[in-house]
């Protein structure tokens, strides 16, 4: 099976932004994957709705905006009105993680919820029906280029699991740690997108680094 790559712009040079995102559209990126942080959710910051409305127009590919921030449910609008083709949402920063979904659907754009290491998978268990992606943290959020934790293969084989039972078929995307080793491992355990942003931004060739991920990860999906 084909698994989909989502080169994350974080750890590329935030002072060439579309080049970098036209270089990963050229390279076959499936997805570009935006960090969005609020210095609370997490304590990093990076950028907002007027950067993506930019990269918006700078590519074709599809936007996935992964909030990590603690009011998502106010306001997932700004990031739909600018263009995000995907807008992912923690799970422990929603309170109202229903409506927020079934509101990103409305709209037209495809919903995704995230997880962090430690946030039981059953959270997600009343809405697995409403979302397109579902994104196993495979580090804690916050920082590009710490290490996969181990046990996320377990929850990437434990949401597919859930979603087999569901009868539903969103994205399970991990988002963490990721390169051409931990891709294979990933993709084996059922993960069918992977984001990766220091192992293809902070590689010599990131187009190569990619190409990379993308072939280890197809050689070990299900
Ligand atoms: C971490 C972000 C990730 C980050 C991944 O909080 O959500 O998307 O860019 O970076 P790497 O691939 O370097 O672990
Ligand atoms: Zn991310």
């Amino acid at each position: 099976m084909t698994v989909k790559i989502a080169p994350s712009l974080l750890s590329c040079d935030f002072s060439r932004l579309g080049e970098e995102a036209r270089l990963m559209e050229k390279a076959g990126a499936d997805l570009l994957h935006l960090d969005v942080m609020d210095g609370h959710f997490v304590e990093n910051l990076t950028f907002g709705p007027p950067v993506i409305k930019a990269l918006k127009a700078a590519t074709s590919l599809p936007l996935d905006a992964h909030l990590m921030i603690t009011n998502a449910d106010r306001c997932v609008d700004w990031y739909l009105d600018a263009g995000a083709d995907y807008v992912t949402v923690h799970v422990e920063a929603c309170r109202h993680l229903e409506r927020v979904v079934t509101h990103i659907r409305e709209r037209g754009a495809k919903a995704g919820i995230a997880l962090n290491p430690a946030t039981p998978l059953e959270f997600i268990a009343e809405v697995a029906d409403k979302v397109d992606l579902i994104l196993i943290m495979s580090v804690n959020p916050g920082f590009g280029g710490q290490s996969f934790i181990e046990r996320s293969l377990v929850r990437i084989a434990e949401a597919d699991e859930m979603c087999r039972f569901a009868g539903v078929d969103p994205l399970i995307a991990v988002d963490g740690g990721i390169n051409a080793e931990t891709a294979a491992r990933a993709a084996g355990a059922g993960a069918t997108l992977l984001v990766a942003g220091n192992a293809i931004f902070d590689s010599a060739d990131p187009a190569a680094a990619l190409a990379d991920i993308r072939s280890s990860a197809d050689a070990a999906s299900q």
